[in-house]
């Protein structure tokens, strides 16, 4: 008589937490569901075998200014190459990975429905980042909101000055946590350790199997709370059957 509904149980959890592995969120430009694409441009290209974003999307994630979101990186000046490869890196991320289920949380803004939060980067990822734009400059912490966006695209707002970057961001945690207003969470946990998300890898996509961790354990209180829940309906409905 217990069979049943503990097999529905498993069933049911088993089901939520393999569509939480492999899906994309409810974003401005993100597939419906993550799939093959084959033609994702450069530094998108990891995601081929399995992505949230488009061909198009891919390509546009690596032009100033692009239609996907209007940002000028440029508002300090021209953004130096090698910081502006992590920017585009970051945006394949964030608009490719069919793997950010356990951080997505709704939103209620005007151009999403969904969001990340508190992403836990691996330590390589965010130092690497905040090493290669060192030297630029930026007017905001936040770049998430409180731009003069009166041109169509980000200025610095009136009262803001440009500064070093390192005045702004003063640690590469600073800088991770803070420029998309905790999408990410800064770690210690290096690429090898499998707690950490990757924004750069090679060969299959090694952030599957981080996720599934964090869903695993993060989620374990999760489905304690629904068998607590559910319990209670099960047991009476044994004795009824009884
Ligand atoms: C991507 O799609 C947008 C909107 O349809 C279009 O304006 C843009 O030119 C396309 N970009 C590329 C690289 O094909």
């Amino acid at each position: 008589m217990w069979r049943v509904p503990a097999l529905l149980l498993a069933l049911t959890s088993g089901a939520l937490s393999l569509d939480k592995l492999n899906m994309c969120m409810d974003g401005k430009h993100h597939k419906v569901n993550p799939g093959p694409e084959g033609k994702l441009y450069l530094q998108c290209a990891p995601w081929r075998e399995n992505a949230c974003c488009t061909a198009n999307t891919s390509t546009e994630a690596h032009d100033d200014a692009s239609y996907l979101y209007n940002f000028n990186w440029n508002h300090c000046g021209a953004m130096s190459p090698q910081c502006k490869k992590h920017f585009i890196q970051d945006t394949c991320f964030y608009e490719c990975s069919p793997h950010l289920g356990p951080w997505i949380q709704p939103v209620d803004q005007s151009w999403r429905r969904e969001r990340i939060l508190d992403v836990p980067l691996c330590n390589e990822d965010c130092h690497s980042w905040w090493e290669d734009c060192k030297n630029d400059f930026t007017c905001k912490t936040d770049w998430h909101k409180g731009w003069d966006w009166s041109s169509g695209t980000n200025r610095c707002p009136e009262g803001s000055k440009c500064r070093k970057w390192t005045e702004v961001y003063p640690t590469a945690k600073s800088m991770c946590e803070q420029i998309w207003s905790n999408s990410y969470l800064y770690t210690t946990h290096p690429k090898t350790s499998g707690r950490c998300m990757q924004l750069w890898f090679t060969g299959s996509n090694p952030n599957w199997k981080v996720a599934e961790y964090y869903l695993n354990n993060a989620g374990q209180h999760q489905s304690f709370a629904l068998t607590a829940l559910l319990l209670p309906a099960v047991a009476s409905f044994s004795v009824m059957m009884y």
